[in-house]
């Protein structure tokens, strides 16, 4: 069985609608240099920390669990020249023990599902950085609220205007510092990359079980974003200081 994400995540540097020089933004803002032990919750396929160790020289753990991407990770940072920076351990979010006060900085970019929700997230995250330490996470929020009545809201869609995501936010025990928003163009960029990259698996592998299925839901998400989604959500990371 292939999963979605690895094949239409499969191409992207970056798995959320972001920039390489909003992550260099990120490392500014976290104050990070060659002294710096971060912690990465839902890693992906590295991008984030590679762009972060290669810039800022700082030592990086990356938490992921689905094997591909944590080979990917380690390939990247290799090929980047930073792979004695970067540590990999093939693991859930809430099966990884954080080491307590352990990392100078820690990170959850676009994956709060990992600790069900941004309140748990927040408060996992600014456990493992001590006093004064900073976090940062990813996370969508509605540019229009009340939403449209005729948009359909799905389960895993239960986020909040900007103004109440960050109360959200700051309820995990942090202060916000820093905000870095993602424009229309990181948006269009990180959706089409998708659809680029199932076009060429659907070429490439037309007689897959799973051809259709993801034909359709391709099709069901591509429509999706620029009907709704794409004037709908915003999609930040939130940059938070620990008391
Ligand atoms: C949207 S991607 C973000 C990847 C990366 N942070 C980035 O910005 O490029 C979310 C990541 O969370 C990972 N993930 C899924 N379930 C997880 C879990 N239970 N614990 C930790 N990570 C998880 C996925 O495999 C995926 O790599």
């Amino acid at each position: 069985m292939a999963w979605w994400h690895a094949v239409v995540d499969s191409r992207h540097e970056l798995q959320n609608p972001t920039s390489p020089e909003k992550i260099l933004l990120l490392g500014e803002a976290l104050g990070l240099d060659e002294s710096s032990r971060v912690l990465d919750i839902g890693a992906g396929r590295g991008g984030p920390a590679v762009l972060l160790a290669r810039e800022f020289g700082c030592r990086i753990l990356c938490v992921e669990p689905w094997r591909e991407f944590a080979d990917a990770i380690r390939e990247r940072a290799q090929a980047a020249g930073v792979g004695h920076l970067v540590e990999v351990v093939e693991s859930k979010a809430q099966d990884f023990e954080i080491e307590a006060a352990g990392f100078d900085a820690a990170l959850c970019i676009g994956a709060t599902f990992a600790f069900d929700g941004l309140v748990p997230t927040v408060e996992a995250l600014a456990r493992a950085v001590p006093p004064a330490g900073a976090i940062a996470v990813g996370e969508p929020f509605w540019r229009e609220w009340p939403l449209p009545r005729d948009f359909e809201l799905r389960e895993d869609e239960g986020f909040l205007p900007l103004a109440e995501t960050v109360d959200r936010f700051e309820s995990g025990g942090v202060e916000l510092v820093a905000l870095i928003t993602s424009s229309q163009d990181d948006w269009d960029r990180f959706e089409s990359l998708k659809w680029l990259t199932l076009d060429l698996w659907l070429a490439a592998n037309p007689g897959h079980p799973q051809a259709e299925e993801f034909r359709t839901e391709g099709r069901y998400r591509r429509d999706r974003h620029f009907r709704w989604r794409r004037d709908l959500m915003g999609w930040a990371i939130f940059v938070g200081r620990v008391p």
